[in-house]
């Protein structure tokens, strides 16, 4: 049963992989081929999914058609990537994150876009005046015809205008400012916040319109966070980073179209939110070179592997127990950590306080980065910097061996392309080099990482010049 109009587009689709766009890519941003959209004129009904209730039947499997070509990009890579390739007709996507962290620019970007290609975009400014909105619009040099502006908070009246304009994509900014007229509590409690997330469940699988909703995250008090509402969505992104560093990073925590792993990095401009292809030299551009306690590691986001650099710095404790502090880092993993270096490293950390942080705004969720957070501390404590040409890769387990990693291949390559000349690895993994830059170092053990570091120094002592790596 099919409600909606008729309507005639153009669409790009590429060959490759079936992605299909409003708009002209050189390369596919979902499989990266180039040269491989070609231009078709389709006929859809706007409302293709079957009618809730009554008229719903039940179907084979193998007759129902795939979604997955019919993906809509957004046309920033970077978040078309997070969402699996782009948007899902008929997904509701929930967009968290800090209030000031950047979801009306990254969204407004989004719509934009969209619009650049010819489609309408309907825009819900429940929070900020339509002039607001211009002022974002103008500085994202671009205002075009194809969004339109609501400023409404009454869902009712939200999902009137959508049903009369059908547009290509709807974003509600926020959720917790928009209210169903129906329900006696106020915008933004958890009944408000949940009912108006089914209306626009149920309208996005009507119609098969994407929506996104903007959800802040807020401090425990009387307004419900996005988290009540994570369940009921399709997708949950959260945008993340530093309010006074100038990028961001997108997160995938629920993707029922995609993975949770992958992330998008931004930078934040003057005008708007800026991709940012290549992470890992963001990251590494503020390194400090030649400095105690500083390590690189190669952390897999998703696919994409990532250079990261992690910094400990240890001192003296004053009184009471020492302190171990971790940014970007497990506080558990780092006693552990401490522990390990204590016992099988002998290193003596317990009259120091320990400090790791994770440069970037970078969570470093994996074991593999065991081994370079531990070596920054053994560099701290000891006032020995570490190769400034080496990423270090490695697990370590509770006896001070270092254990092997997945997909240390990719790491490697990633670690190459920078330029890396050495990269310590764990000696059970048996893989060859990637490249004939990048020399393996294997080690067993984090007590042969530490001696190593020692006899570096002696070395470089006995040289009597300044610390060269190796
Ligand atoms: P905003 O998208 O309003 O955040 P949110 O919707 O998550 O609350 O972004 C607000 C911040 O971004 C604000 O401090 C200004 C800054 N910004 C830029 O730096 N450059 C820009 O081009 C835009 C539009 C905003
Ligand atoms: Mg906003």
């Amino acid at each position: 049963m099919s409600r909606g109009r008729q309507r005639r587009r153009t669409v790009w689709t590429c060959q490759a992989c079936g992605l299909e766009s409003p708009g002209y890519f050189g390369r596919c941003p979902s499989c990266g081929a180039w040269g491989s959209m070609v231009e078709k004129t389709v006929e859809s009904s706007v409302g293709m999914a079957p009618e809730i209730g009554g008229g719903t039947r039940p179907l084979r499997l193998s007759q129902v058609r795939s979604a997955e070509g019919r993906r809509l990009t957004v046309g920033l890579p970077e978040f078309d990537r997070v969402l699996g390739g782009g948007l899902v007709p008929g997904s509701l996507v929930l967009l968290g994150g800090d209030p000031g962290i950047g979801k009306s620019t990254l969204l407004l970007q989004a719509a934009l876009r969209v619009a650049e290609y010819g489609q309408e975009v309907l825009y819900v400014a429940a929070e900020e005046s339509p002039e607001q909105m211009k002022l974002r619009a103008d500085r994202l040099g671009s205002a075009s015809d194809g969004v339109v502006v609501l400023p409404e908070t009454a869902l009712d009246r939200v999902l009137e205008v959508a049903e009369e304009l059908r547009p290509a994509m709807l974003v509600v900014d926020s959720i917790q400012t928009v209210y169903l007229t129906g329900l006696e509590s106020s915008p933004g409690s958890v009944s408000q916040l949940r009912d108006c997330t089914a209306q626009l469940l149920r309208f996005a699988k009507q119609t098969a319109t994407p929506i996104f909703v903007v959800g802040h995250v807020t401090k425990e008090g009387l307004i419900a966070g996005p988290r009540v509402v994570e369940h009921m969505v399709d997708v949950v992104l959260y945008l993340e980073g530093e309010r006074f560093y100038q990028h961001r990073i997108l997160r995938a925590v629920k993707n029922r179209f995609g993975s949770t792993n992958e992330i998008g990095v931004f930078e934040m401009t003057d005008s708007g939110l800026r991709d940012v292809g290549n992470p890992s030299e963001l990251f590494l551009a503020e390194r400090v070179r030649d400095a105690p306690g500083s390590a690189v590691v190669v952390a897999l986001e998703g696919t994409r592997p990532i250079l990261i650099e992690v910094q400990a710095l240890t001192s003296s404790a004053g009184y009471g127990t020492p302190r171990r502090v971790a940014t970007g880092f497990d506080a558990t993993r780092l006693q552990l950590l401490v522990a390990v270096l204590t016992k099988h490293a002998g290193l003596r950390l317990a009259d120091q306080d320990v400090f790791v942080n994770v440069t970037g705004g970078i969570r470093l969720v994996e074991p593999a980065a065991d081994l370079g957070v531990a070596l920054a501390i053994a560099s701290s404590a000891s006032g020995i910097p570490l190769d400034p040409t080496a990423v270090y890769i490695g697990e370590l387990g509770l006896a001070g061996e270092v254990r092997g990693v997945h997909a240390l291949e990719r790491r490697l390559q990633e670690a190459a392309r920078l330029g890396f000349e050495r990269a310590v690895v764990p000696a059970s993994s048996r893989v060859a080099s990637v490249s004939a830059e990048l020399r393996l170092l294997p080690i067993r053990s984090l007590a042969e990482a530490v001696s190593a570091l020692a006899a570096q120094a002696v070395r470089s002592r006995q040289n009597g010049r300044e610390l060269s790596p190796g």
